[in-house]
């Protein structure tokens, strides 16, 4: 798999990682990737696929240079945040990036909390996990597998919906991820957020990210944050859209990946009795946690 340079006309292969789901490329450097070695200043975004994490990037992003965005743009988000489990051929890993990048970084990953590479906890890092509704992220996330070379093919919209309900798709469970993320912050320094708070009160949200990163935002740069991490601003701008990945991997007329950003799309998608047959597996599922009562569907 190594030497075969993936030129995104085929789709990625899938494989299992202790149980979760992966694209070959990074089942077979997964030693190196549990071995990555985590800087004290290290920031981490973490998220299950489609919940705002170029969105919360391009947050974060911009606190780090203060409203600057000059500073913001200076490269597209994959190459500002290496994603350290992501691999394909031919190309620069997330954690050759990572390695070759001075500190402080910024690092990105979809590991569920269990596969995280233990320096993050270890070097206690900063971490912040965003979580979207279930429902909005699957619509999310079958439209990506349907423009994205990277993922596998989704099927049809039916199976993509038992696909997703059965934790069998890339990254594993929904469930499964954002309940462990959720029990591993009372132990670590986790900034737990979650993507309808983030459309409902923007500035409310960035507010707490800069006070977990440690930076104090006056009026004027919290307002060129809100209108620069804005969804239409961010769909206008080629250093935040992925429209940089070439579209053989990527492919915006399939749909774009600034599709919606919006809370309560699934209305869109879900037949009645998909989502008769949703609440109930969900209502099953989200028996055992707190976090039930945060997870808002509009
Ligand atoms: P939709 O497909 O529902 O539009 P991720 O970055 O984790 O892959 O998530 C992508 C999802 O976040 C997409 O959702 C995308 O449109 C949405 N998104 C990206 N930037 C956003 C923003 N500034 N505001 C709201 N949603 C945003």
């Amino acid at each position: 798999m190594e030497d075969l340079k993936y030129d995104g006309t085929e789709r990625l292969a899938v494989d299992y990682v202790e149980g979760i789901l992966q694209p070959t490329p990074t089942c077979d450097t997964w030693d190196q990737i549990w071995n990555f070695q985590a800087r004290p200043d290290d920031l981490l975004i973490s998220t299950y696929p489609k919940a705002g994490t170029t969105w919360t990037q391009e947050i974060v992003d911009l606190i780090q240079n203060e409203g600057d965005i000059d500073r913001s743009q200076r490269a597209p988000t994959h190459e500002r945040f290496p994603f350290i489990e992501w691999k394909i051929p031919g190309m620069e890993s997330g954690l050759e990036q990572a390695n070759a990048m001075p500190s402080p970084r910024i690092l990105k990953t979809h590991l569920p909390i269990h596969l995280l590479p233990p320096s993050f906890l270890e070097k206690n890092c900063k971490m912040i996990y965003v979580a979207r509704n279930p429902k909005d992220s699957m619509v999310s996330y079958y439209h990506f597998h349907r423009m994205n070379k990277g993922l596998p093919a989704p099927g049809t919209w039916e199976e993509y919906f038992e696909s997703f309900l059965a934790g069998d798709v890339c990254w594993g469970s929904w469930y499964d991820h954002v309940k462990g993320w959720w029990d591993a912050k009372d132990q670590h320094r986790i900034l737990y957020l979650f993507y309808e708070d983030m459309k409902r009160n923007p500035k409310h949200e960035i507010l707490k990210l800069a006070e977990f990163i440690g930076k104090s935002l006056d009026d004027k740069v919290l307002d060129t944050i809100v209108h620069y991490s804005s969804f239409d601003v961010m769909k206008q701008n080629p250093m935040a859209n992925y429209t940089s990945i070439p579209a053989p991997f990527m492919n915006h007329s399939i749909s774009p990946f600034m599709r919606k950003g919006a809370v309560g799309d699934w209305k869109n998608h879900l037949t009645v009795a998909q989502n008769e047959r949703f609440d109930e597996d969900h209502k099953r599922k989200m028996a055992d946690t707190t976090l039930t009562s945060h997870i808002r569907f509009l």
